[in-house]
């Protein structure tokens, strides 16, 4: 069990904990052969690639992954001891995989420590040692926008190394991990997932102009949108933060977005963050259609249900691109039972 292997066609892919098996079917399909080897964690899966690293990266950028939040190429492995002499077998690894480097091209090195706790070494030492190996033949490093990244995925027996485009990651992130500091005057923590699907799906705030924030309570998506100069129509039954119900840029209507839409008015931003049942809400989004500008974005997160989940989602994604076109769909880092959905009116570009 304990060996050295190179010249591996293997991914490691990452999803939620309790989305794996779908994220896994995305895997097949985009790779018809893909043998599945190992759960390393619940959502981390180790499987060969039939087709290479190279078509499973154009198959995701034909046709980009709902569940599968990030994936790595596995080209060479190493057995880990869990001692510090287990970063001598990783400088090898790494070794092995310069010719692969892209001379010109920044880089950085994400490394994960699977299996609890208990490391000799901490994630950052692996990071600080590899990126020194990589620089001293003379790449540079870039850590936060590399075009290129050195993947290490440690489990409590080996570790998995691979080099990629950053781009063909799906992630910037080790893992798709996109963690969040706490701001002070955070209404809630949904605001995470709105700031991650803003980054990921690359939103471009208009500067100004109006919002209309559907499930608003108690107002996190509404206060980021007033930080992005944006007036909002925040609608929800529930009551508001009192820091954002007192804003004078803010307008609350207590009801139902049942009872609201059709609005009689255009936004230039729909945002729909309601704890309802994804096709019901999806729905509802097919009737606030009418009120985006042809150049307006809309996000939605879809709380999809236990049983069919799958289904649900591509059910609802069929719905919403029958009045959107869809930038972007992803069960994001900060998402538990939902996908988040970036969609732009139809002809709308
Ligand atoms: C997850 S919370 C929204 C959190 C919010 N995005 C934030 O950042 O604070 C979901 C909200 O959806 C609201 N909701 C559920 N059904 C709704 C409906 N039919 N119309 C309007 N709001 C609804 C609930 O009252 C609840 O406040």
């Amino acid at each position: 069990m304990h060996t050295t292997t190179d010249n591996l066609s293997w991914t490691i892919f990452t999803a939620a904990p309790a989305s794996g098996r779908f994220a896994l079917d995305e895997i097949r399909e985009a790779d018809r052969g893909f043998r599945l080897l190992d759960w390393l964690e619940p959502g981390v899966g180790l499987g060969e690639l039939a087709g290479g690293w190279d078509l499973l990266a154009a198959a995701f950028r034909r046709k980009p992954p709902v569940f599968v939040r990030h994936i790595c190429p596995v080209q060479t492995s190493r057995p880990l001891a869990r001692s510090p002499s287990d970063l001598s077998g990783l400088d090898q690894a790494v070794e092995n995989l310069i010719p692969l480097l892209e001379w010109e091209q920044s880089f950085s090195v994400q490394t994960r420590l699977l299996g609890g706790g208990g490391w000799p070494y901490q994630r950052f030492d692996v990071n600080q040692r590899l990126a020194a190996k990589l620089q001293s033949a003379g790449v540079s490093l870039e850590v936060s926008r590399p075009q290129q990244v050195l993947s290490v995925v440690c489990t409590t027996t080996h570790a998995y190394v691979g080099l990629s485009a950053a781009a063909d990651n799906l992630s910037d992130w080790a893992g798709g991990e996109r963690r969040f500091k706490r701001e002070a005057g955070q209404v809630s923590r949904a605001e995470f997932k709105l700031l991650e699907a803003i980054e990921l799906f690359r939103v471009v705030f208009p500067g100004g102009g109006a919002a209309l924030d559907l499930g608003a309570a108690p107002g996190g998506w509404t206060r980021l949108l007033r930080t992005h100069g944006m007036r909002v129509v925040a609608v929800d039954p529930a009551e508001l933060h009192p820091s954002v119900a007192s804003d004078p840029g803010v307008l609350h209507l207590r009801q139902s977005a049942q009872k609201y839409l059709p609005a009689g008015r255009e936004f230039d931003i729909i945002l729909n963050d309601m704890r309802l049942d994804a096709l019901d809400s999806a729905r509802l989004m097919l009737l606030a259609a009418g009120s985006l500008k042809r150049s307006g974005t809309a996000l939605v997160t879809l709380k999809l249900p236990g049983r069919g989940t799958a289904q649900a989602a591509a059910r609802s994604l069929d719905l919403l691109s029958q009045a959107y076109w869809i930038t972007g769909a992803r069960q994001l880092f900060h998402n538990r039972s939902e996908i988040t959905v970036a969609m732009q009116r139809t002809g709308g570009r």
